[in-house]
């Protein structure tokens, strides 16, 4: 079905949560499918420059009844994916509360549908407060007589998913897991791409309320996805099951491990004594949606990682306002990126000219005995070691190799990123940018590392001050050989 034959299809569509996980997604679809959307947001200028320039950005606090009253104004569909299980006070009563404002305000407007994303779990079994909570949420929606339409979904496989976040974090840093009961309780994970599909879809149903469990093709264990996970991230991880460990007790297992994810994810934890299984497969029946397997969906998810890390601006990234420079490098989800520029008083073109040169019988610009040593390390345990050399010595192409690494991105005079094929306890890229300044350009020269397990965190931390030494040195000398190339060229 188009656009224009979808009730309500020229009405503003009121999206909360936009700047959540969920809600950030749906955005990116909604806006890519032309619908008119209308952001409600506590926080307006964290969403500003992730918006279309046709989207409305509505300052409002569903705890705050009067902010709400403008977003309804003409909505059709209003989207609730907000929780506020981040909230330091009681979430089940923030969660209540936010809610029975929405609905109110969603009623007294005229909204004719409201599509809320929830949790699965038998209302039978006792519920954790989370999951008791999330169906509680529902409940509230429905009572204002707006149609809800409400889907229950498990964890959302996804890079920046919080559920996703918690297992990555446990299997990348433990190489023995000691086990709780709640490892083998049974899940029905989904992709984060086909629960967007199922919210999207939600806008061609009939106006009328439905509740719609979903879920990805396989029904495992939290122990399975992280084994899975772990197999996909070539790590070997031994889980030994033990019967007696508790939510509670894993949760202080989890602030020590992962201490970003503690606060919620204790909340979280409790959930998993829950089973999170489709009971009712009419969205099968419903919509015209397959949603992925398990193993599918971590893979999709890691590719999108990397595809959108790899889209990542460093000098936005990281300008003042941005991540803080901290000894190591800046965290970025998994990644550790250094990142460091030098001005130079030429042109673009000619900024870039010793980049592309770099590698073969030019070498590395500094510290080229190191490199050699590390050529051979790495052929002693079965590395490519530095002999492939470069197949010419003034152009580069997307998937040759150089020396230990291959050629990922090339845009001329612009960018140049090496992804690294020498042994190492994890992923590493190193990338060049080159933009104009005033009076010149800025080179920007940015090492990524993508650990793997405990061995890749060790790896860079300790060898952090050699490395140092050597990005510093090698941005120099490329930096003094573009100006001692460049003398006399002129500046645009
Ligand atoms: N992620 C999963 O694995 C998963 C699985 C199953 C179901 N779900 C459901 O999907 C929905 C969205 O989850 P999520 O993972 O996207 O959550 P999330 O990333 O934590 O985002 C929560 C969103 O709620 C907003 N919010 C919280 N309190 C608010 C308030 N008082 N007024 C306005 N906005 C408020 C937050 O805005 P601020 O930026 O201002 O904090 C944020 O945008 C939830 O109902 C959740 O239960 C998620």
């Amino acid at each position: 079905m188009t656009n224009q034959l979808i009730p309500g299809h020229a009405d503003p569509i009121l999206l909360t949560g936009a700047t959540g996980y969920i809600g950030g997604r749906l955005l990116q679809a909604l806006e890519h499918s032309g619908y008119r959307v209308r952001c409600l947001a506590r926080r307006p200028e964290a969403l500003r420059t992730r918006v279309a320039s046709a989207t409305e950005i509505v300052k409002g606090d569903c705890l705050d009844p009067a902010s709400l009253e403008p977003a309804m104004h003409g909505v059709y569909t209003a989207y609730y994916l907000v929780h506020s299980m981040g909230s330091v006070g009681r979430f089940e009563e923030e969660d209540r509360i936010a809610a029975q404002n929405f609905a109110k305000a969603a009623k007294a407007a005229g909204v004719r549908r409201i599509v809320y994303l929830g949790g699965l779990g038998e209302d039978r079994e006792e519920l954790s407060a989370h999951l008791r909570s999330r169906h509680e949420v529902a409940d509230v929606l429905r009572s204002s007589g707006v149609p809800t339409v409400e889907f229950r979904a498990s964890i959302v496989i996804g890079s920046g998913s919080l559920s996703f976040e918690m297992i990555r974090a446990l299997v990348q840093r433990l190489p023995v897991m000691i086990c709780p009961r709640w490892v083998s309780v049974k899940a029905q994970p989904i992709a984060v791409e086909d629960v967007v599909a199922y919210l999207m879809a939600a806008l061609q149903l009939p106006e009328e309320g439905a509740v719609f469990e979903i879920g990805g093709t396989d029904q495992v264990s939290y122990g399975d996805i992280m084994r899975e996970y772990a197999r996909q991230c070539g790590l070997r991880r031994w889980m030994i099951s033990v019967p007696v460990l508790t939510p509670r007790l894993s949760s202080l297992w989890l602030a020590l491990v992962t201490p970003l994810y503690a606060r919620v994810g204790r909340k979280l934890i409790d959930s998993l004594k829950n089973q999170t299984l489709v009971t009712d497969t009419a969205a099968l029946a419903v919509f015209p949606l397959k949603p992925r397997g398990m193993p599918e969906a971590i893979a999709r998810a890691l590719i999108n990682e990397d595809r959108e890390f790899a889209q990542t601006r460093w000098s936005d990234a990281l300008s003042p306002a941005g991540q803080p420079r901290s000894w190591g490098g800046v965290h970025f989800g998994t990644r550790i990126v250094d990142s460091r520029q030098a001005v130079v008083p030429v042109a673009v073109e000619q900024a870039f000219k010793p980049i592309v040169r770099i590698g073969g019988s030019t070498g590395w610009y500094f510290g080229n005995l190191l490199w050699r040593l590390r050529g051979v390390l790495d052929l002693l345990v079965g590395g490519v070691g530095l002999r492939r050399g470069r197949r010419d010595p003034k152009h580069l192409q997307v998937g040759e190799t150089l020396d230990c690494w291959r050629v990922e991105a090339i845009d001329p005079h612009r960018r140049l990123r090496l992804a690294a094929e020498m042994k190492l306890p994890g992923r590493a890229w190193l990338q060049f940018d080159v933009e104009p300044a005033q009076g010149g350009s800025v080179i920007r020269q940015t090492a990524i590392f993508d650990p793997a397990g405990l061995a890749g965190l060790g790896y860079w931390y300790l060898l952090y001050p050699v490395h140092k030494w050597m990005f510093n040195g090698m941005l120099q000398a490329i930096a003094k050989a573009a100006v001692h190339e460049g003398r006399g060229a002129v500046v645009a």
